[in-house]
Order: C-alpha cells, then sequence, then structure tokens
C-alpha cells in the first residue's frame, strides 16, 4: 500500500528491503536508538502496523503500533532532524488515529520519556492526555515514562 500525502511526501507499509533506511532514521533520532534487529522482528509481528515516510524519495520518517485487543499501542515513531515541523509526524500519527477509528478502537496508548517536552507537545496537539507515570521504565538510563492516552469513543 502507498498512500500519497502531498506531490512530494508520500508513505508505505515497510518491507525488509527499507530496514536499512529505518535504522538511519532512528540513529539520527534518538541518544539510545533501537538495533536493527529489533525493527526486522516488527516485520514478523503479526500486531505490528509499521510506515516509512518518503520526501522527494529521501527516507524521512516512520512510525510503529500495535493493534491489540481493545486499543492501539504507539511503540515508536521519528522524523529525522532535517524534515521535522514539516507535518511528517503528524501525517504519520493520522494514519495512526485513522486506522484507529476504522478499526472501532477505543483508547491509544504510549510511554514517553518525562524528559521529552517537544514529543511530549506533539502527542498534546492530537488530544493525547498523560494517564500516569511509569518509574525507571527506560532501562538505558533509568528514565521514567509518562504513559499518554487518547479516548477515541467515550469511556464506557
Ligand atoms: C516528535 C516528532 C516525531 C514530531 O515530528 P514532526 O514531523 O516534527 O512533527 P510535525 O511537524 O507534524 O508537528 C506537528 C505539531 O506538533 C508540535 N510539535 C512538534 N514537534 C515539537 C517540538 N519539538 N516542540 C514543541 N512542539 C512540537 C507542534 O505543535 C507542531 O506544529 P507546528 O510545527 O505547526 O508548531 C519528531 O520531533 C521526532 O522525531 N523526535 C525525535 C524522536 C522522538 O522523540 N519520538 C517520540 C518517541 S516517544
Amino acid at each position: 500500500m502507498i498512500v500519497e500525502t502531498t506531490n512530494t511526501i508520500f508513505f508505505k507499509r515497510v518491507t525488509k528491503n527499507d530496514i536499512d533506511d529505518i535504522v538511519l532514521i532512528e540513529n539520527e533520532s534518538f541518544k539510545h536508538p533501537w538495533k536493527k534487529e529489533t525493527f526486522e522482528s516488527e516485520l514478523n509481528n503479526p500486531y505490528s502496523r509499521f510506515f516509512i515516510a518518503k520526501k522527494e524519495n529521501s527516507p524521512a520518517g516512520f512510525i510503529i503500533y500495535w493493534d491489540i485487543p481493545y486499543e492501539i499501542h504507539l511503540i515508536n515513531i521519528a522524523v529525522r532532524p532535517q524534515f521535522r515541523r514539516m507535518n511528517i509526524g503528524s501525517m504519520l500519527l493520522g494514519e495512526m488515529i485513522k486506522y484507529a477509528k476504522d478499526k472501532k478502537k477505543h483508547l491509544i496508548t504510549l510511554e514517553v520519556r518525562i524528559s521529552n517536552i517537544g514529543a511530549i507537545n506533539f502527542y498534546k496537539k492530537f488530544g493525547f492526555k498523560e494517564a500516569g507515570i511509569r518509574e525507571k521504565y527506560y532501562v538505558d538510563n533509568d528514565e521514567d515514562a509518562i504513559v499518554m492516552e487518547l479516548y477515541i469513543y467515550d469511556k464506557i
């Protein structure tokens, strides 16, 4: 599936041929990047939906989320520094929210590092609310995670 978003930006499902591009995006985006094998294992995860965004055919960003019972869980999202604030993250997150609505999911959840103010603001723009703290969730530096959630439909 290829989704044209604008004349210059499109996104598509990730295949094994895209994994090196995903690793490039990841390494430019995080101080503690995931390993290549972690991304490869997502290709065999039946719950996983994994998209890459390209701008003028350059790898620009990706999103991974899991379709699990009753909810969607955002696993990872990143946009390369030179392509930020161009709406690419919003397009990727928008695809996830549309999917959640189409699948009649009630809830989207995610964890974000407590120091990642930019990402927290990004999620808030889409209506995500802080729901709690997971202490020392990130084992690389013992950082706490903020749990954020977005209710698509009212709580039952
Ligand atoms: C978070 C991230 C994916 C956002 O991607 P992006 O393509 O730059 O986001 P968009 O251009 O769609 O931004 C949409 C809106 O979100 C908000 N926003 C995005 N980045 C922000 C930042 N650094 N600080 C404050 N607000 C921000 C703004 O309201 C922005 O709208 P504006 O540009 O009109 O002001 C990107 O900054 C990134 O890859 N960060 C590093 C990786 C990361 O932290 N991932 C999240 C892990 S939980």
